[in-house]
């Protein structure tokens, strides 16, 4: 495994440990509402300063894109960002909801490079290095090879705090249900772009992420022999937080189904430079 791995599963893992150790106690914990449904807790933060601790340690030059405490030194001079989610799946794990997951990636000049997506509760560990594979738990995987819609289990995520985009969504999820073999929304982003990595979905889409709920899993994906792209299949996904993700059969079928829902207020939010 590549040093830079190697530290960033051990963040990972020490962010799963706090996150395991706090969901025994959830009546104690302090909640904080962000916004309409964004919820934090002291757990999210006590899992990215563990983070951060570990990966400053062993990188002090590194900058930093954290959910919680935002951006720390300048990714242009450093080169290298990681960018983490401390607990993607907050609203999951203060419902004792087991679906939550650990995200970290390493970008090294605005390439992802490293990816890890934890879930504590399965103890499963998704990695990936550029050009070396997926792995899970250190097995091998790869995207689905499910090529008829009609088999296929799609993963998506609701809007909930932007309802900006809803018509277009259920445009779009009315169109997806009949033609598939059923849909998933289990509420963790990074996980669930882990799951397409893994073959465990075909596909998965989802309309207003923050890179830190994509990064890592984007990387997954496309070592696992999937494609990613924005609704219109391009590469503005991370910026965008507009996201369609599959193998490459399933990937281009689900392109089509959406094409029709494109508001122009989706496709201007897509163009380059725009930020999420
Ligand atoms: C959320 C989860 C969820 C997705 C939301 C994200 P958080 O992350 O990934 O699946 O639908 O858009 O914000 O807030 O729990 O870290
Ligand atoms: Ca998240
Ligand atoms: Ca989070």
């Amino acid at each position: 495994m590549h040093p830079m791995l190697t530290i960033a599963v051990k963040a990972a893992r020490r962010a799963g440990a706090i996150i395991n150790q706090a969901s025994q106690n959830l009546d104690l914990l302090t909640v904080t509402k962000k916004m309409h449904s964004d919820f934090v807790s002291e757990v999210d933060g006590a899992a990215e300063e563990a983070i951060i601790k570990i990966l400053q340690t062993a990188y002090p030059d590194h900058a930093i894109l954290a959910e919680e405490s935002g951006a720390r030194g300048d990714p242009k001079k450093s080169e290298y960002q990681w960018i983490i989610d401390p607990l993607d799946g907050t609203t999951n794990f203060l419902h004792g909801f087991p679906k939550y997951s650990v995200s970290i990636a390493l970008r090294h000049k605005g390439v992802l490079m490293h990816a890890v997506v934890y879930d504590p509760n399965m103890n499963e560990l998704f990695v990936a290095s550029r050009g070396s594979g997926a792995f899970l738990n250190d097995r091998r995987i790869r995207v689905s090879k499910r090529s008829k819609l009609e088999d296929c289990l799609i993963g998506t995520g609701l809007p909930f705090r932007d309802l900006t985009h809803m018509d277009a969504y259920f445009g779009m999820l009315k169109d997806i249900v009949p033609v598939t073999a059923g849909i998933r929304r289990p509420g963790s982003a990074a996980l669930d772009l882990a799951y397409v990595a893994a073959g465990r979905y075909d596909g998965f889409w989802e309309i207003g992420l923050a890179p830190w709920d994509m990064a890592a899993g984007c990387l997954l994906i496309t070592e696992a022999g999937g494609l990613i792209g924005d609704l219109q299949g391009n590469g503005t996904y991370l910026d965008s937080g507009q996201i369609v993700a599959g193998n490459p059969r399933v990937f281009s079928s689900l392109l089509k189904i959406i094409a029709p829902h494109l508001t122009p207020a989706l496709l201007e939010a897509q163009r380059p430079g725009e930020c999420h």
